[in-house]
């Protein structure tokens, strides 16, 4: 009856109660059935051991039952507070966003690649071959002065075809895709670029450019105006127009600049485009000769007798900037999250 009575005090959800319980009866000092054991067992008389023997083993069976009951409800009620309530609202995750130039820049590769064109990569730490001598800036030409080159250091003893720089445009990919396939070529090349430019709101000394290029039989400057007229009002809307002005880069000739009507004012004249109406957006040409006289080298395909070709090139921080009305191209590399998840 003891036994019951102190087990009814057994709370089953507080493990402290169980081992109160199990210290009252077993404990080996002074439990409950030590003072048993010494007080009747192992004083009684020969003849009454048998049957006290079985009395004093029910009763500690009767104990372990009640606690053997008790810690299984205990550790049943311990996993009960780990189990997941699936009626609770779920946590919410924050979603990254794409950065505002991979989108720009995806957004312009799939215009291309609509029309046809395939995509390529290259190199950022490239040679002075790639990244001058076979674009047509010769060796001190003061077209390479425009480029504002970091090089990169202790390059002096090799010859100054081989040395190392970062490539200051994505043309350098021009040469290093012609090589390694014969005409028709149809490519554009996103990727970064690095200039020698102190940190600014406009300027960035790394930046991304999207080149293209696209040669084949019968390659006209028309060709050049249809293309980049058209990819100019998919990136910008239909009502873009775009103009072609003389330019000059030694890889392209004859050269041109390209501006499009503002797309913020319609051409009327606003802040964005300084009232002009017009925003320059890329460099573009027809691919020199010269260019293709050093790719023949290594492809004998690129004859200009036999096949013509037009390139361009254009910024993607200022599309992006302009696309999203961001005033500082230094938005774009501090990585501030208040920034960023605006384009989610
Ligand atoms: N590579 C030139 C630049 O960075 C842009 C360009 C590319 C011009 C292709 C003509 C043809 O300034």
């Amino acid at each position: 009856r003891e036994v019951e009575s102190s087990a009814a005090a057994l709370d089953a959800t507080s493990a402290e109660a169980v081992e109160a319980f199990r210290l009252h009866w077993l404990g080996r000092k002074q439990g409950r059935l030590k003072a048993v054991s010494d007080a009747w067992l192992k004083a009684a008389p020969v003849e009454a051991k048998k049957l006290l023997g079985q009395r004093f083993n029910a009763l500690k069976a009767q104990v372990e039952a009640r606690l053997d009951d008790a810690s299984s409800a205990s550790s049943a009620s311990a996993l009960d507070a780990e189990a997941i309530d699936i009626t609770l609202p779920g946590r919410a995750r924050r979603l990254g966003a794409e950065h505002p130039l991979i989108k720009t820049l995806n957004e312009i590769v799939s215009i291309f690649q609509r029309m046809g064109y395939s995509v390529g990569v290259g190199p950022e730490v490239e040679t002075d071959y790639y990244n001058f001598e076979s674009l047509n800036f010769p060796p001190n030409h003061p077209a390479r002065d425009t480029q504002d080159t970091l090089v990169v250091a202790q390059q002096e003893r090799k010859p100054l075809r081989d040395r190392l720089l970062m490539r200051t445009h994505t043309s350098p990919v021009q040469i290093r895709t012609m090589e390694q396939q014969p005409p028709p070529v149809r490519i554009v090349i996103p990727g970064k670029v690095h200039r020698n430019d102190a940190a600014d709101a406009t300027h960035s000394p790394i930046f991304h450019q999207v080149e293209g290029l696209c040669v084949d039989t019968n390659i006209t400057f028309s060709d050049l105006k249809g293309t980049l007229d058209h990819a100019m009002k998919e990136l910008f809307g239909t009502s873009v127009k775009t103009r072609f002005f003389p330019s000059f880069f030694p890889f392209t000739e004859p050269s041109a600049d390209v501006q499009i009507s503002c797309p913020f004012c319609g051409g009327k004249g606003c802040r964005k485009c300084k009232h002009s109406g017009w925003i320059e957006l890329l460099g573009c040409g027809m691919v020199d000769p010269a260019v293709f006289g050093f790719v023949q080298q290594k492809q004998p395909g690129y004859d200009p007798k036999k096949i013509s070709g037009f390139a361009f090139g254009m910024g993607v921080d200022r599309i992006a900037m302009m696309k999203y009305g961001i005033s500082d191209i230094g938005l774009l590399y501090g990585g501030d999250q208040r920034f960023l998840e605006q384009f989610g």
